[in-house]
């Protein structure tokens, strides 16, 4: 049970900066640092309970080859974090090679290159929030006194993560209620004026017109926020694969091209020969192509234009999606990433949410990317993103 001196300042030291993170990513990796060094370990792991799947998902990972593959995956309860999350205990494998135990032995989850390993399970409130898991000891053995050390961090990091989600629940609940409010008083003042029996039958259509848009954006708003808000409370999760950037630009373009073609605007790509190979989760970074890609037709006007340009070396890759349409006003440039946030000048002209951009922001943010932008009123809007090829790191 002994636990050195310095071990516990430590952990003083970190409990204090835990308390103050309410940002998940943030304070994962932070757990994940501490961990590792505390136990002396090579790197570390960190499940979180995923209550879509009703089970824990591996949130993040530091350092660990093959480990990219189970990101955001189910993991079943016959493995040894599945084992620690269902019981609420412990687990300490010291060597691997000589660990008889079937869960250890059957373990899908355990690539050749761990040796050794502790899982502690995070619980707060008298409920598992996930497990954290320590990796191959750099010297020696893995003992009990670095199961107690990560016990007791485990029991801080699990009241941070919990506070975190709330905290970012809270915030995201008032201002969905505040964004309810508009749509919610136009559709109540529309129904007004459609009791009045001086209407004509097409004034009558036109306010009922009125309704369906404002019904529509209900809608999109409601979609929008939960993916924002699965995406800030780190409930959704991110699954890597090794991706060609060139290919996914090439099918988000044929996907929007027939809606540039409506609004008038015509739709380029240039792009190199070779591909642009990248690790990252398709499926989001399509998904921030194709808000880009719908922002810059929608700011536009007939007879506009729309490029996109991709690039890449050995450590990153990149593409902008360049615009000639609305342009954004210079006041409002540093908060379009920001949630809700729409410029001014079109809050009636374009329908939207002001939930796209901070989406996009988000997912790039995940992968250890950067996103920038640059406009100018009636000249065009210029969004750029920067990409690791290696994202291991980061997701
Ligand atoms: N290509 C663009 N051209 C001009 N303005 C843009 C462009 N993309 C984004 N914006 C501005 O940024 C705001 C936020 O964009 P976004 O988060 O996608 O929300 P939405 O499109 O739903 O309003 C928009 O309301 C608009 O003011
Ligand atoms: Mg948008």
């Amino acid at each position: 049970m002994a636990t050195d001196n310095q071990q516990f300042k430590q952990l003083l030291d970190i409990s204090r900066d835990l308390a103050s993170t309410l940002d998940l990513d943030i304070l994962l990796r932070k757990i994940m640092r501490v961990a590792v060094n505390l136990s002396n370990a090579e790197s570390a792991l960190v499940f979180l309970f995923d209550e879509t799947k009703g089970g824990i998902v591996l949130q993040f990972s530091s350092n660990i080859q093959n480990s990219r593959t189970i990101l955001g995956s189910d993991i079943s309860s016959d493995s040894v974090a599945g084992q620690v999350a269902a019981q609420g205990k412990p687990m300490i494998v010291t060597e691997i090679n000589q660990d008889q135990r079937p869960i250890v032995t059957a373990d899908p989850l355990l690539p050749p290159t761990i040796r050794s390993l502790i899982a502690v399970p995070l619980v707060a409130k008298d409920k598992v929030q996930g497990v954290l898991q320590v990796v191959n000891k750099k010297q020696g053995l893995f003992n009990d006194s670095d199961v107690d050390v990560l016990t007791v961090l485990a029991a801080q990091a699990a009241i941070a993560v919990e506070n975190s989600r709330l905290y970012q629940q809270a915030d995201l609940i008032n201002e969905l209620v505040h964004e309810l409010r508009t749509p919610l008083a136009s559709i109540l003042t529309i129904t007004y004026l459609l009791k009045r029996s001086d209407l004509t039958e097409e004034q009558r259509l036109q306010f009922t017109e009125s309704i369906a848009d404002e019904v529509t954006r209900l809608n999109n708003l409601a979609s929008s926020y939960l993916e924002y808000s699965r995406l800030e409370t780190g409930r959704l999760t991110f699954t890597a694969s090794l991706i060609d950037l060139a290919a996914v630009l090439q099918e988000c373009s044929r996907i929007l091209q027939p809606k540039a073609r409506e609004a008038g605007i015509q739709l380029t790509l240039s792009l190199p020969d070779r591909p642009l190979t990248f690790e990252g989760d398709e499926n989001k970074i399509k998904q921030v192509v194709i808000n880009l890609l719908n922002n810059a037709i929608k700011y536009n006007s007939p007879g506009g234009h729309v490029n996109i340009d991709a690039w890449g070396d050995s450590q990153k890759v990149g593409f902008s999606v360049q615009d000639d349409g609305i342009g954004i006003p210079e006041e409002d440039l540093p908060h379009v990433f920001e949630k809700f946030y729409r410029a001014a000048q079109i809050q009636e002209a374009y329908p939207g949410t002001g939930l796209g951009l901070s989406i996009c922001s988000r997912i790039v943010e995940i992968h250890g990317g950067t996103i920038r932008v640059q406009s100018q009123v009636k000249a065009g809007s210029t969004f750029t993103i920067e990409l690791p090829v290696c994202a291991r790191d980061y997701i």
